[in-house]
């Protein structure tokens, strides 16, 4: 699939169907995370895999909406590590980055995924932190739920003229 199609067809799917996420298909998911721009190429991140069933049902079960880990083949929590940056505060848009990488990477591979929000969502940092072993100093940023998708929703044209300005404001 080339990169403007997977743009413009990824969707967030939260239903997966049980067919396994083969090792080196993770593996180039999680390249995808690596290979994300950052600011100062400072890469401040560190990528928990999930792929415990009881883990990812122990998560949905302890984390208000998020039943699309119980039928997930995987989950990547992506995590911030301020200690590594020199210039502060860029972890959040970095992790973002990644986020996206990871999650268009999952796309074109015939993968669906969703992004389940933690940072500023203290209920979810503290299941993560607690059920993954998360130590303090790491912030948990974001857990992408994958898998073989169970369920299809077309690409939707949402371009909006009204918001683009051209030249100044
Ligand atoms: C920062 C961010 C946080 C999100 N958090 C959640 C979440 O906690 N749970 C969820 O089901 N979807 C979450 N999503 C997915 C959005 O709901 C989804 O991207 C949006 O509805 C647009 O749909 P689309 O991804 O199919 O284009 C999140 C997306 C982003 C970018």
């Amino acid at each position: 699939m080339d990169t403007m199609t997977a743009i413009a067809t990824r969707r967030t799917i939260r239903k997966y169907t049980d067919q396994p996420v083969a090792d080196e298909l993770v593996r180039q998911l999680l390249n995808a995370g690596f290979v994300a721009p950052s600011a100062f190429d400072e890469r401040p991140w560190h990528f928990v895999v999930v792929d415990d069933r009881a883990t990812l049902q122990a998560l949905a079960e302890k984390m208000e909406s998020c039943e699309m880990l119980q039928t997930a083949a995987l989950a990547i929590l992506i995590c911030g590590d301020p200690a590594l940056e020199q210039f502060e505060n860029y972890w959040v848009q970095d992790c973002s980055a990644c986020a996206q990488n990871i999650l268009l990477a999952a796309h074109a591979n015939g993968l669906g995924g969703c992004w389940i929000a933690m940072e500023r969502i203290p209920p979810r940092e503290a299941a993560v932190r607690e059920a993954l072993a998360v130590p303090e100093h790491i912030a948990p940023f974001a857990l992408l739920s994958l898998g073989y998708p169970d369920e299809s929703l077309p690409g939707e044209d949402r371009y909006d003229a009204s918001r683009v300005h051209h030249g100044q404001w």
